[in-house]
């Protein structure tokens, strides 16, 4: 069979050893609990160069040398804007929001229906759970805490503006109710509705130590984010978050992720569903 020659791809504009490329890969480790495996090497390079163009730096070597700085957190906040990825779309894996459909039809008046979008990347995950809790709970009575690592996708969550091509997964009812669509300079864009994004607080938070003070949740989403993390990290990932889940909440995970060897803490209710295998202490069941 013939092949056809693929042409070859331009050369980086600069060279990265293997022994820099460790360092990259040790320091997004410390930072965010991502492994980045050895095949990653031209997304490095390739998210990379344009922060040594910024700065001048001629060399890998050099880059790594000014963003392991203890003072150059800014820079290294920037990094890991741009190692991260952020891929999302609203209505992900729509099994989930049936579910939680069905237990936020179930809720009781008295505390309110509380879900942690945990890496939540552009918001599309938060603002599907919004629009299904508005839809079901109404407009009081539940709140939605988005966190993630990457600052750049917490300013485009909290802005709730999309282009119109991210809309297909959106049930065409809570379109029409919650979406506003853009006329004239915002041509092509929909706007989430001013009711649900005040609803939505979106928060810097880093999964390997959650921020303190967010309370507990009936529902945590922590969806395609552990594919980036090695078993240990999954691990302290999810102790990290089990004592911010309701006794009888619930954790979803992505439909190609598992918690088989991570934990004995949970039981699997449906598959990428579990709910708590104990009873949580009494301090952390209610906010
Ligand atoms: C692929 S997106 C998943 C978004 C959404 N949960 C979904 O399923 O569509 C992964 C997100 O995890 C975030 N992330 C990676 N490591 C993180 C960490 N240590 N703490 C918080 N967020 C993290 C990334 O910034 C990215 O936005």
């Amino acid at each position: 069979m013939k092949r056809r020659l693929q042409p070859a791809p331009p050369p980086a504009k600069y060279q990265i050893s293997d022994a820099e490329f460790a360092q990259f890969q040790k320091l997004i480790f410390n930072l965010a609990g991502i492994s980045l495996s050895n095949g990653k090497k031209d997304l490095v390079t390739g998210r990379l160069t344009r922060r040594l163009d910024h700065h001048g730096f001629d060399s890998f070597a050099a880059y790594y040398r000014y963003v392991s700085k203890e003072e150059n957190a800014h820079e290294r906040q920037i990094m890991v804007d741009l190692l991260t990825t952020n891929e999302t779309y609203f209505f992900r894996e729509p099994k989930h929001f049936d579910f939680l459909r069905e237990v936020a039809s179930r809720h009781r008046p008295g505390f309110p229906f509380r879900v942690w979008s945990a890496a939540s990347s552009t918001g599309e995950e938060a603002y599907s759970i919004a629009m299904v809790l508005a839809d079901t709970i109404g407009a009081a009575n539940w709140e939605i805490v988005g966190t993630d690592i990457s600052s750049r996708v917490l300013d485009k969550a909290r802005s709730g503006h999309y282009s119109l091509d991210r809309i297909d997964g959106i049930p065409r009812p809570l379109l029409q109710k919650y979406c506003l669509k853009g006329n004239g300079q915002y041509e092509g864009t929909l706007l989430v509705t001013r009711e649900l994004r005040q609803r939505v607080d979106f928060r810097y938070s880093n999964l390997m130590a959650p921020a303190k003070g967010l309370g507990s949740f009936d529902m945590i989403f922590l969806r395609n984010v552990m594919i980036y993390f090695d078993p240990e990290t999954k691990r302290k990932v999810i102790n990290n978050l089990l004592p911010y889940l309701k006794a009888d909440g619930h954790l979803l995970i992505g439909h190609s992720e598992t918690l088989n060897g991570i934990t004995n803490d949970v039981v699997a209710v449906r598959p990428t569903i579990y709910r708590r295998a104990t009873q949580s202490p009494p301090q952390a069941q209610q906010k």
